[in-house]
């Protein structure tokens, strides 16, 4: 099973500059939770701008079409080898736009966090058709720095 994690503002910004275009730890928590034990898999560039930070508890893999068996401690996969192994587990797709877009055709279960704000960023998610999916769970929260998340979990109509 493949599942999209991530997370947009209401223009469904994604980025900026390399990295996420807001700081907030609540969304961090909730992604660690989602996550964890999981494999994930997420393009060079995001990884780049991670500063190649391996995230505990989770295996990492990374997308990139450099001829590489390994980048700063992770081993390199193609799409196909992602595919492949989606049969019989579950993996956590988590990124960025390229990444997103290139498995998009194939996602059974979007994780998505809608940030109830707009951002200054360079990186959007791509168009994503929700009537191809059902929400099977949404819940708003505020944080602790007063900023409304929609938590929702689409679910693929027909894949599971
Ligand atoms: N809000 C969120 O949930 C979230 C999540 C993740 C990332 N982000 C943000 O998104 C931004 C980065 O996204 P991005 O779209 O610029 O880059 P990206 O998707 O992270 O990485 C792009 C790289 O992935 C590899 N790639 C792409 N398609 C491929 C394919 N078909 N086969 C093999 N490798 C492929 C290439 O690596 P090579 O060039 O090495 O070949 C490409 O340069 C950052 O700002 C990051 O903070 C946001």
């Amino acid at each position: 099973m493949l599942r999209f994690v991530f997370a947009e503002d209401m223009n469904h910004i994604i980025g900026n500059q390399q990295q996420l275009p807001w700081r907030i730890p609540e969304e961090l928590a909730y992604f660690k939770t989602q996550t964890m034990n999981h494999q994930i898999v997420m393009g060079r560039k995001t990884f780049d701008g991670m500063n190649h930070r391996l995230l505990p508890g989770r295996e990492t893999r990374i997308l990139s079409r450099q001829p590489l068996e390994t980048y700063h401690g992770a081993p390199v996969v193609s799409v196909e080898d992602v595919l492949n192994q989606s049969t019989d587990q579950i993996i956590d797709i988590i990124g960025g736009s390229e990444v997103f877009e290139v498995f998009l055709p194939y996602v059974d279960v979007l994780v998505r966090s809608v940030i109830q704000e707009t951002f200054e960023g360079d990186t959007w998610m791509p168009t994503i058709d929700y009537t191809t999916f059902e929400c099977v769970s949404q819940q708003e929260v505020t944080t602790k720095n007063q900023q409304s998340i929609r938590y929702e979990i689409w679910v693929k109509k027909g894949s599971i």
